[in-house]
Parts: structure tokens; C-alpha cells; sequence
């Protein structure tokens, strides 16, 4: 598909500030050219600007990964155009059609590029350098969530002094920038203490259990400490691990999906149930203290709220993700409205769905493992099991890999979940 903005299409809403031509936007057949797009205006005639489509809106997405691939999956039902900063054409929402530009999310140009004619820029992951994103502000883009939201997402240190400082609950943390940090921190809170780098790491890869001072040792002889500091903090005794999803505009509007208990195996979600199976004051409580950060830190656009719950049942908050999240899958089906098409509306500042819940309902993520060599071939055998909802990805396999999740619905989550699981188990991934 090759897609050419037309001299006569504008933005829908201004953006001040930025002069660039409009975009070339690459589709799945290489640089669209010119003498293309001539042939095509030669073949029909064009029709007058007045009875052009327009699309509903324009929405830039900084990455092409899964929850880009599924967001562009909701842009269609609302006749969105969607484009997505991509880096390389293998990505998972550009195999599924996205429209999409080839750059990097480091790049100021290429964001710019990318974003030129969108109404808003919006996240798939939140690896972008934050000076961009202050510069994209100053020029005029209307970014969803802004940049000090979503500094919190992109530095655990900082998500966690804020949080802190702002009176929500928190494991004890510290600032470290060597093993003596460590040691000391230990000394008050006791082994373990749970290592991680701030920035840039996920599904576990950068957070570290360490145990004693040997193991503190080996790990920084591993991965020495650069110039940025670690965050050191409490190992929490875990009873329960929750995530609180909440959409939310810019005019402030709010809506809270029911919670999500996610199950974690070495620091990587494998499954969650929805609606979390805990005690519902406990459940009401992480509700409240989501509704009070998105507001507090002014997010827009689907917010997740990562929450520990410990032997104690005391809550704490561990990360926020200013955008769809793993642990909102399950919307797909179980809700009215999805997490992707919810996050589209709030971008826009558009009327919020309902997020009422249909079912329980449970996701199974597919992560490759050792030998998992492709699942998109023993796809029918998993469709073999009925209600599983299978969504995959369009990813090579690589272990520790999220390659696609099953949901399912059922009369309870461990039902939902028993159904999800036996799919995922046919597809070699479980
Ligand atoms: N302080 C802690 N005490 C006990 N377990 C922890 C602690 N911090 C993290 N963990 C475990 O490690 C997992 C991953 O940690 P965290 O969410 O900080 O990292 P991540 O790799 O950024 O995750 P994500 O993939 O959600 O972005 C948690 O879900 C939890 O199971
Ligand atoms: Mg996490």
C-alpha cells in the first residue's frame, strides 16, 4: 500500500511551528513515487477536495510494535489515519499493514517527519529522548501523554521520587551508582534488595534480585555501573501483583477498567485475569490510587498502573505505562470498549467507551522460549480450541520474546484462564 499526501490535504487542527513538507509516507512496497501516484491521477480522475475522504482523524505513533499493531486495528473501525514511526520494515504493526515511516525513535527528524501532519503524536513505547520530545512541544505537536507524564514511564528513578514525594505508597528505594550504594541500602532494608536499571529495560531484563554481597559483585563485574545512577529498593514480600488501567483526555475526563491481576515468572508477565480475583476494598483502594495519579500527573491517553500487593496487604505502586499495556489485553474482548480504541478516543480528547466487563476472561502471553522455532504454523491447532481468542504478532521468535497472547472468556478467570492456556500450549509458546 502506498500512501501520498495530497498538496489539497491539510491537518485537521493546526500544529504551529513546523514547515516541513509534507511527508513521503512509505508503505509495505518501498518509497512511494511520484510518477505512481501521477499514473494513478492519470488512470481516475481526481475527484475535487470537497469530495475527498478525510479521514476522522490523524494520529502519529512513535513505534510499530504490538500495541502499535493493535492500535491500528482500532484506527480502522474509526477510520483514523494512523502512521507509525517504524525502524524497520520487519516490524510487528508495519507485517499487519500499518501505514508507516522508517526512522529512528532517537531521531528529532525522523519524529517530525513521521508526526508532520498529525493531529496528535502518541506512544508505543516511551524510548524516545525527552529533549525531543520538550523540542516537539516548543514547535507546536500535541503530544498525548506530554512529555513530564511521560518522563515518569521512561525513568523508573524519577517515577518513583515523584510518587514518593507526592505521598503514594512505594517500595523504599535509593539512588545508587555503586555496589557500596547497594551494600549500604541493604544494611537498612535488609537482603534482598531488588536492582534495576531506571531506564530503557523491560519484561524483566533490567531488574535484578540480589541476594548477598557476592551476588552484588558478580552482577556489577557483569554490567559495571555507567555514569547513571541504579535504582536499589526493597525486595516486597509479594502476596499479588495488580494492574490498574484507566484511561484519561485532556480535558480530565476518566475511565477505570476493572483491575487485572498479572502473574509474573522471572520478571516477565505470563498470564492475567481479569477481573483481579482479590479482595474487593484492596481492589476499590488501587482504583482510587490510579484514578489520583493519572489526574496527579496529568495523563492522557490509557495509563497503566503497575501495583504490588504484599503478604500484609499493603499496596504499592510499582510502574506506570503511558500507553496500551500488556496487562490491558484481555479488553479486546472481555470489555465493551478495548484498551486500543480507548486509547485512540482519549488522544483525541473524543467521548471515552464504557469499559464495562462481558465476561471473566484471562490472557495467556505467548513468549518464545528456548526452542520455540515459529507459532504462526500450528496456529489451526490452537484454533481448535474453542473460545481461545488467539492474536499473534507477526514476530520471528526469539526467547524471552512476547510473540502474540490467547484470551479467553469463561464463568470464572481460572476457567477462562484453563481455556487460554491450553491454546497457548498447542502453539508451543505457554
Ligand atoms: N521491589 C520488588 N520486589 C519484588 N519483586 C519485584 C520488585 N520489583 C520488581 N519485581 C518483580 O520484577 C517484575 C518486573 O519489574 P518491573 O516492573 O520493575 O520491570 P520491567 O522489566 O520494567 O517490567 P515491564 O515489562 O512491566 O516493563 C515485577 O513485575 C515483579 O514481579
Ligand atoms: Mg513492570
Amino acid at each position: 500500500m502506498t500512501m501520498v499526501r495530497e498538496p489539497g490535504d491539510v491537518p485537521s487542527s493546526s500544529l504551529v511551528g513546523h514547515n516541513e513538507p509534507s511527508p513521503v509516507l512509505v508503505g509495505r512496497n518501498g518509497p512511494s513515487s511520484g510518477l505512481a501516484s501521477h499514473h494513478g491521477a492519470v488512470a481516475r480522475a481526481r475527484p475535487p477536495a470537497r469530495l475527498r475522504r478525510r479521514a476522522s482523524a490523524k494520529v502519529a505513533m512513535i513505534g510499530a510494535g504490538q500495541l502499535a499493531r493493535m492500535t491500528h486495528q482500532a484506527a480502522v473501525d474509526l477510520d483514523i489515519d494512523l502512521v507509525v514511526l517504524a525502524e524497520s520494515a520487519e516490524d510487528s504493526a508495519v507485517v499487519a499493514g500499518a501505514p508507516y515511516r522508517l526512522g529512528s525513535p532517537s531521531s528529532l527528524a525522523d519524529i517530525r517527519a513521521m508526526a508532520a501532519a498529525a493531529d496528535v503524536v502518541t506512544f508505543d513505547h516511551e524510548l524516545v529522548p525527552s529533549a525531543h520530545l520538550t523540542e516537539m512541544e516548543k514547535l507546536g505537536y500535541r503530544l498525548r501523554p506530554g512529555p513530564p507524564a511521560l518522563s515518569l514511564a521512561q525513568d523508573k528513578l524519577e517515577a518513583r521520587s515523584v510518587l514518593s514525594a507526592s505521598g503514594f505508597p512505594v517500595p523504599a528505594f535509593a539512588s545508587v551508582s555503586s555496589p557500596g550504594g547497594v551494600s549500604a541500602f541493604a544494611e537498612e532494608h535488609g537482603w534482598p534488595v531488588v536492582v534495576k536499571n531506571p531506564r530503557g529495560a523491560y519484561d524483566g531484563r533490567g531488574v535484578h534480585v540480589v541476594e548477598s554481597e557476592d551476588e552484588l559483585a558478580r552482577l556489577f563485574a557483569q554490567a559495571p555501573p555507567t555514569s547513571r545512577a541504579w535504582l536499589a529498593e526493597q525486595f516486597v514480600d509479594m502476596a499479588a501483583e495488580l494492574a490498574i488501567l484507566i484511561a484519561r483526555t485532556a480535558q480530565g475526563h476518566v475511565s477505570l477498567y476493572p483491575a487485572v491481576q498479572t502473574i509474573q515468572q522471572e520478571g516477565i508477565c505470563r498470564h492475567l485475569l481479569m477481573p483481579a480475583p482479590l479482595p474487593a476494598p484492596i481492589v476499590e483502594q488501587a482504583g482510587r490510587m490510579a484514578r489520583s495519579i493519572a489526574d496527579g500527573i496529568d495523563a492522557t491517553g490509557m495509563l497503566a498502573v503497575e501495583m504490588f500487593l504484599d503478604t500484609r496487604g499493603q499496596l504499592f505502586v510499582n510502574e506506570l505505562a503511558l500507553r496500551p499495556h500488556n496487562s490491558g489485553h484481555a479488553t479486546i474482548e472481555a470489555c465493551e470498549t478495548s484498551q486500543f480504541h480507548q486509547h485512540l478516543r482519549a488522544v483525541l480528547d473524543w467521548p471515552l467507551g464504557a469499559t464495562t466487563l462481558r465476561s471473566a476472561a484471562a490472557t495467556v502471553n505467548l513468549i518464545g522460549g528456548p526452542d520455540t522455532v515459529e507459532v504462526a504454523g500450528r496456529l489451526p491447532l490452537a484454533l481448535g480450541i474453542r473460545g481461545a481468542h488467539v492474536h499473534l504478532y507477526g514476530k520471528a521468535a526469539r526467547p524471552g520474546r512476547k510473540l502474540g497472547h490467547v484470551t479467553a472468556l469463561g464463568a470464572s478467570t481460572e476457567d477462562a484462564l484453563g481455556t487460554a492456556q491450553a491454546a497457548a500450549a498447542l502453539l508451543g509458546a505457554p
